[in-house]
């Protein structure tokens, strides 16, 4: 199979990711819960992740909380910065994990910059709705729909400027492009474990630079005969047991990012997106591309997107179609009555994997 849809998950994870989930099956117990050896090992396993994470991240090993995926841990950040019928400001490009949480809550939002691939104009958007004073700014780093990298540096900086938390959803963006927390001044941001991190599925992370509000409340090993939730990280967020398991693969995904480079996988990534786009374009579609793009692009086709990748299924590529849970982005975009059908790509980007689709792609149409 050409598997080119690294923005719903990795797959075909590197080995060392399943060897340290089986290990962790064999060797853990509950972290956090005794002193036996078995106990022990399972609190190094998650102390290890946590630390492998604030490497990466540029933040310390407490400010980690784990989370289940990228979408938990932006619930978290956002009940904690949002209440109902607060003014916030949010990209154009943003993906159901943020628009319904808001929605949940009454929000009042302002959809800032929707035009693709244009940097001016999302800065420009951007800075005016934090001058009507919003409680807190929410914004992707890279579009899970269209590959467009935001410009959130500078956005991070007019946050900073207007005095408006904010919160950075890493999803596609964590293992393909730098994130550092402190550099950032970000207060939260959330992540998943088993995309570009290349840990397995149920994993995520929530780096936090402020005390969250807990989503859950129960048992966390710490400070048991209070009732409250316990009020420092990364307890506070993390009652009942972790994904041990799932968490000894994600550790080993970010060693293996580290040895392997962020910016190496990125640039794979990128490269080979930009071949797919102009490979596309030449046959004729409609392809989303432009400067600021990752390793994700997404086309129209001439006939409908599902039956499309249905097609590619058979021929052996994975993508996926419709509207990738980002009715916003699509309608920025003027996608959302179509969808569009989007290629991503991974840590194992190859000229093969493009080589093959667009192969597909010729035969198909
Ligand atoms: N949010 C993931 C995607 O873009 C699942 O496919």
């Amino acid at each position: 199979m050409i598997y080119l849809d690294n923005g719903a998950t990795s797959f075909r994870k590197p080995p060392q990711v399943r060897q340290a989930v089986l290990e962790a099956m064999e060797r853990c117990a509950n972290p956090g819960r005794g002193g036996y050896p078995a106990a022990m090992a399972a609190a190094e396993q998650v102390y290890r992740c946590r630390e492998a994470a604030a490497e990466l991240f540029g933040c310390q090993p407490e400010q980690v909380a784990l989370t289940s995926n990228c979408t938990h841990g932006l619930n978290i950040a956002i009940r904690t910065l949002v209440k109902p019928e607060d003014q916030v400001v949010i990209s154009g490009f943003e993906h159901n994990a943020v628009t319904r949480p808001l929605h949940a809550l009454s929000a009042k939002v302002t959809v800032a910059g929707q035009r693709l691939f244009d940097w001016g104009n999302t800065l420009e958007e951007f800075e005016k709705a934090l001058r009507s004073g919003p409680k807190a700014a929410i914004f992707t780093h890279v579009s899970n729909v269209f590959g467009y990298i935001l410009p959130v540096e500078q956005m991070a900086r007019l946050c900073r400027q207007y005095g408006v938390p904010f919160i950075l959803d890493a999803a596609q963006s964590a293992g393909a492009i730098p994130v550092d927390l402190q550099s950032l001044g970000a207060d939260f941001i959330a992540m998943p474990g088993h995309k570009g991190l290349l840990g397995p599925q149920g994993t995520g992370l929530l780096l936090c630079a402020r005390l969250p509000e807990p989503l859950l409340q129960g048992g966390t090993g710490s400070d048991s005969i209070r009732q409250e939730m316990p009020d420092y990280l990364p307890d506070r967020v993390e009652a009942g047991t972790v994904n041990v398991p799932g968490i000894a693969g994600l550790a080993a995904g970010l060693r293996y990012l580290r040895r392997v480079g962020v910016e190496n996988i990125g640039r794979r990534e990128r490269t080979q997106a930009e071949k797919t786009a102009a490979g596309l374009t030449r046959l004729g579609l409609k392809v989303f591309s432009g400067s600021h793009q990752g390793g994700t692009v997404s086309f129209v086709p001439s006939m409908d997107c599902d039956e499309l990748a249905q097609k590619l299924a058979k021929r052996g590529v994975a993508v996926r179609a419709g509207l990738h849970c980002a009715p916003l982005a699509h309608k920025s975009a003027g996608t959302l009555e179509t969808g569009t059908v989007r290629v991503s790509f991974g840590h194992d980007a190859s000229p093969g994997q493009t080589q093959q689709f667009l192969a597909a792609m010729a035969a198909l149409i």
